[in-house]
């Protein structure tokens, strides 16, 4: 498609599906080798390089594998903090398991991930970092409490290693995706959150759900050159879900 990667190594965590999957692809499209990790096994006609099947709260396995990658690869330009789940439950009823789950997957794992990478990035003086946070790391969502907490960890760990490693020459920032038709978001085509589906959708002032395509198109601008002066960012991808409120819906009157 194009060259705005051409000659980069990225890792891309949470590579066989949905929004790192579409990365991964965008990715090798623009010219980067593209290291994939991943708990599971590579999709059929994944375009990386290599994959290493690791859970990203493993910090053993983590270490090992950034090591691997970069013996194999050279180094890491670009790393796409990807991996994560979704889980539903309030403050009141959740159980501790599972926000240690998601605590541990969507913001631990991020940050476990920027930790080995970002010392070898620093130390080139060169790297940008794109986590996947949400618009739930900027506003609240009922019923979500363990996820929505763990994007808003995402988006001040960009912000505070924005702070610790702009100095050393390491862009860090993230993606406020609104919802986005992927595995992690299937449930929602279950008929019993048909009610949901329809409301979060229509929260979209675009009026649709987006595509894992157009968050990578995001994530490229994020990664490449010609994000050379954006750091720190939390940039939404969210089709206005965010900008603002409609009183009447479009053919809805007084
Ligand atoms: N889909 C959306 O609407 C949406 C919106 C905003 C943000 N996001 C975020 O974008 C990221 C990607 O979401 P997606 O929709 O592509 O989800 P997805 O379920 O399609 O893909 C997530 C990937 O992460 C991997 N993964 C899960 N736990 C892991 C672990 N412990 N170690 C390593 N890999 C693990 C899964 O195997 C899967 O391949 C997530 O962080 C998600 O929270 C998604």
């Amino acid at each position: 498609m194009g060259d705005r990667l051409a000659g980069k190594v990225a890792l891309v965590t949470g590579a066989a599906s949905g929004i790192g999957a579409a990365c991964a692809a965008r990715f090798a499209e623009e010219g980067a080798v593209v290291a994939g990790l991943d708990l599971a096994a590579p999709p059929d006609g994944s375009p990386t390089t290599g994959w290493w099947t690791v859970d990203v709260r493993d910090e053993a396995a983590i270490e090992r594998a950034v090591a691997e990658i970069v013996d194999q690869l050279g180094r890491i330009d670009v790393l796409v903090n990807a991996a994560g789940v979704l889980s539903i439950g309030a403050a009141d009823t959740m159980e501790r398991e599972e926000w240690d789950r998601v605590l541990g997957v969507n913001l631990t794992g991020t940050w476990l991930v920027s930790k080995h990478v970002v010392r070898r990035m620093a130390e080139r003086h060169a790297g940008s970092i794109v986590n996947l946070a949400s618009i739930e790391g900027l506003i609240g969502f009922s019923g979500q409490t363990a996820y929505n907490v763990s994007k808003g960890g995402v988006v001040l760990l960009t912000r505070n290693m924005a702070t610790d490693f702009g100095p050393a020459g390491v862009r860090v920032n993230c993606l406020c995706p609104g919802l986005i038709d992927t595995p992690l978001t299937a449930i929602l085509r279950d008929p019993a959150f048909a009610r949901v589906r329809d409301r979060f959708v229509e929260w979209h002032l675009l009026g649709r759900a987006g595509q894992p395509e157009e968050v990578a198109a995001a994530a490229l601008f994020l990664a490449s050159d010609d994000a050379s002066f954006v750091h720190g960012t939390a940039l939404t991808v969210d089709g206005g879900l965010t900008a603002g409120r409609r009183f009447l819906n479009p053919g809805e009157e007084l």
